[in-house]
């Protein structure tokens, strides 16, 4: 018993050893497609990045059930993705080759947490109370108070507070939040007052700024690359479609342009921290000018009306065990709201290697994880 214990502790130190000076040349094997110095990669959000952190909620926003995940692995066994494969963080991991995804905060244990975890939440916004009509869901700031919980520990697996912040600022650390704050917030004013308190561009400004003060709090714990997800064409989901009336326009307007007001504040803002933190280095993905100028037809998109699953009551996520459609790779929708793989795909892609000059700014993941 005593000698199984001391080798145990033994096999972990020498890990842990390897980890500290070996980590980048073992996780990140040269690369074909980038050059990153990232060896760790933090993930913040909501559905589009979320990897289980909702699994068995009380609530609606989870996506542990079929047929989520189908295409994922053989086995099809859902994983509590918001779509039927990979999601953006996945795809993004892969470009930084990391050799396996970033577990879910729901199951990191010990040391596992070096190469980066992932908290994002279905539901999730920047405002506490926004999904609250979909029940359990971990909040920004919740989701802040857990990354400082998870710091704490790494005083103890790397020794000194210096390696501790010399880890942390060579992390990747990406943050997707906002769409929630509209759809499961502002654009629900039967549960929600903000759209009599606020019009749509106080409301851009109100959420930036109380964006700015929790990405604060980021840096100072040590964030020091940091890539910030816009919203994307919310305002076209079939969700919004089906929902509100758009007046012959193809898509909801009134929406995409409350988002565009927030995407402009969020561009500001990274100009802002680019300036005031000048030992950092902040980017926009500008994932509505991506999908605005979208290029998933040259992977053989062809229906971006229609959602691939069969959806439930409420029109946002897909039936428990509902019909898909038989070519996922042809859809651009896979539930109400969130892309299918090939849709999540595109997005990655172009936020990792910028297509258009307005698909980044002021430059993509790439050359951020390479600074
Ligand atoms: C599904 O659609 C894609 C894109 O159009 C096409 O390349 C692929 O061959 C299709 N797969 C099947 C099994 O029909
Ligand atoms: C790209 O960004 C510039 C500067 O913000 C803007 O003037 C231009 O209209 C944008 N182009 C597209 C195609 O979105």
């Amino acid at each position: 018993m005593e000698l199984h214990g001391k080798v145990v502790m033994l096999m972990l130190n020498i890990y842990l050893f390897l980890t500290m000076f070996g980590f980048e040349s073992y996780w990140v094997n040269g690369a074909s497609s980038s050059n990153s110095k990232v060896g760790c990669y933090f993930i913040f959000g909501d559905s589009l990045v979320d990897n289980g952190n909702n699994n068995n909620n009380k609530g609606l926003a989870r996506a542990d059930y079929k047929p989520y995940g189908i295409d994922f692995s053989k086995n099809m066994i859902p994983t509590g993705r918001f779509t039927n494969g990979r999601n953006i963080a996945d795809f993004i991991a892969e470009f930084l080759s990391f050799k396996n995804y970033i577990p879910p905060f729901k199951n990191t244990r010990g040391w596992n947490i070096l190469k980066g975890v992932n908290y994002a939440s279905g539901a999730a916004g920047i405002r506490d109370e926004t999904g609250m009509t979909q029940g359990e869901r971990t909040s920004f700031n919740k989701q802040l108070d857990q990354h400082n919980n998870i710091i704490s520990k790494f005083n103890e697996l790397l020794g000194s507070k210096s390696n501790v912040k010399t880890h942390l600022n060579s992390c990747l650390y990406m943050v997707n939040i906002g769409g929630n704050d509209y759809l499961n917030n502002y654009f629900m004013p039967l549960y929600y007052k903000t759209s009599v308190q606020f019009t749509p561009q106080q409301y851009a400004i109100a959420l930036t700024k109380q964006l700015s003060l929790q990405l604060k709090g980021l840096y100072e714990k040590g964030a020091r690359k940091v890539a910030i997800f816009g919203g994307g064409i919310v305002g076209c989901s079939p969700y919004a479609k089906a929902k509100f009336d758009h007046k012959g326009s193809s898509c909801v307007d009134k929406i995409n342009n409350a988002i565009q007001l927030f995407n402009i504040g969020l561009k500001s803002l990274v100009k802002d921290f680019n300036t005031n933190f000048g030992d950092a280095n902040f980017i926009f993905i500008d994932v509505f000018n991506i999908a605005l100028h979208d290029t998933s037809s040259n992977q053989g998109v062809i229906n971006r009306d229609n959602p691939c699953c069969e959806l439930r009551g409420d029109g946002l996520q897909c039936e428990v065990n509902g019909k898909v459609c038989g070519n996922r790779s042809e859809y651009i929708f896979w539930d109400g709201v969130h892309p299918t793989e090939i849709g999540m795909m595109t997005l990655a892609t172009r936020a990792f290697n910028a297509q258009h000059p307005n698909d980044t700014y002021p430059f993509d993941i790439n050359h951020l994880a390479q600074l």
